[in-house]
């Protein structure tokens, strides 16, 4: 595709062209179901490191699908046909987000990450991605980013979208950082949070088969399946395991970048608890 076909915007959010305005302007008629769950992130917070922990948790069947948001008009009569129990991903932010998950009080897991290695683990996604515009160096990534100027917009009105209802009782608020420090305990409260029984040994298990190295590997094995990925940006999971560290953002950012960022860090997260 040409540059200008990849994104579109709609409510002011830019979107890739893979996610047609159709269905994003119909999104709002979606049916869910009580029992759905909602793996909700910005892009690049770990959000196939989460997808791969909930599904192993179930002993039951269930399906992960591809974003609510990504596909065409079709997309909603494909999820509408799933028997099993649905996970279902999003980028969306919270005032996006179909209405009845909202009502039917879905259970929601946000998955959140220092802005930072965030902005980082999304400059290389840009560079390797031949959906999202060419972007030629960090420096420039770096202004686009603090702009909000990015596929799914701001990271700062996503995460306060969904912040203001950190305490509904539907929602678990999670962060890359406490995953990478004690997975066991954040796979716990997962499970706790689910309403799953899942003895201390499978929790161990799980958190085996879910380490990066392990996740990666599969990777190389299933990537001819793009039903794989969770991303609405990319149907190649090659493109997802790339380091899978925290503070990577330390061998990007100038000293210059990093006080500019925490100067508009601490002005726009002034309300946030973060
Ligand atoms: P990096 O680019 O910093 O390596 P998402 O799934 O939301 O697109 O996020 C991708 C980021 O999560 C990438 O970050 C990727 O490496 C990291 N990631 C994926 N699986 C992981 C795992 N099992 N453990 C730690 N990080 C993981």
């Amino acid at each position: 595709s040409s540059e200008a076909e990849l994104i579109h915007m709609f409510k002011g959010i830019p979107f890739t062209t893979r996610s047609s305005l159709e269905l994003l302007k119909s999104l709002d008629t979606f049916d869910a179901r009580e029992d759905d769950v909602l793996l909700v992130s910005y892009p690049k917070s770990g959000t196939h490191w989460l997808a791969g922990v909930i599904t192993k948790l179930y002993s039951t069947q269930v399906t992960l699908t591809s974003p609510i948001e990504f596909g065409d008009i079709s997309k909603l009569e494909e999820l509408n046909k799933l028997s099993s129990k649905r996970i279902i991903p999003t980028h969306l932010d919270y005032n996006m987000l179909p209405p009845n998950f909202k009502n039917k009080k879905c259970k929601m897991i946000y998955i959140s990450r220092n802005p930072k290695d965030t902005a980082v683990s999304m400059y290389h996604y840009y560079r390797e991605n031949p959906n999202l515009p060419t972007v030629d160096t960090w420096t420039a990534f770096f202004d686009l980013f603090l702009k909000g100027d990015v596929v799914c917009g701001s990271w700062f009105d996503h995460f306060l979208s969904w912040e203001e209802h950190e305490n509904d009782k539907n929602i678990l608020f999670l962060f890359y950082e406490d995953m990478k420090k004690d997975l066991p305990k954040i796979v716990n409260e997962i499970s706790l949070f689910l309403g799953l029984n899942v003895s201390d040994n499978d929790i161990q298990d799980i958190c085996k088969k879910s380490s990066f190295s392990e996740m990666k590997s599969d990777t190389e094995k299933e990537n001819s399946d793009p039903s794989h990925t969770v991303c609405a940006l990319t149907s190649n999971r090659k493109l997802i395991f790339r380091k899978g560290t925290v503070g990577d953002w330390k061998n990007h950012f100038t000293p210059k970048q990093n006080r500019r960022f925490e100067e508009i860090f601490n002005e726009k997260m002034k309300l946030s608890k973060m």
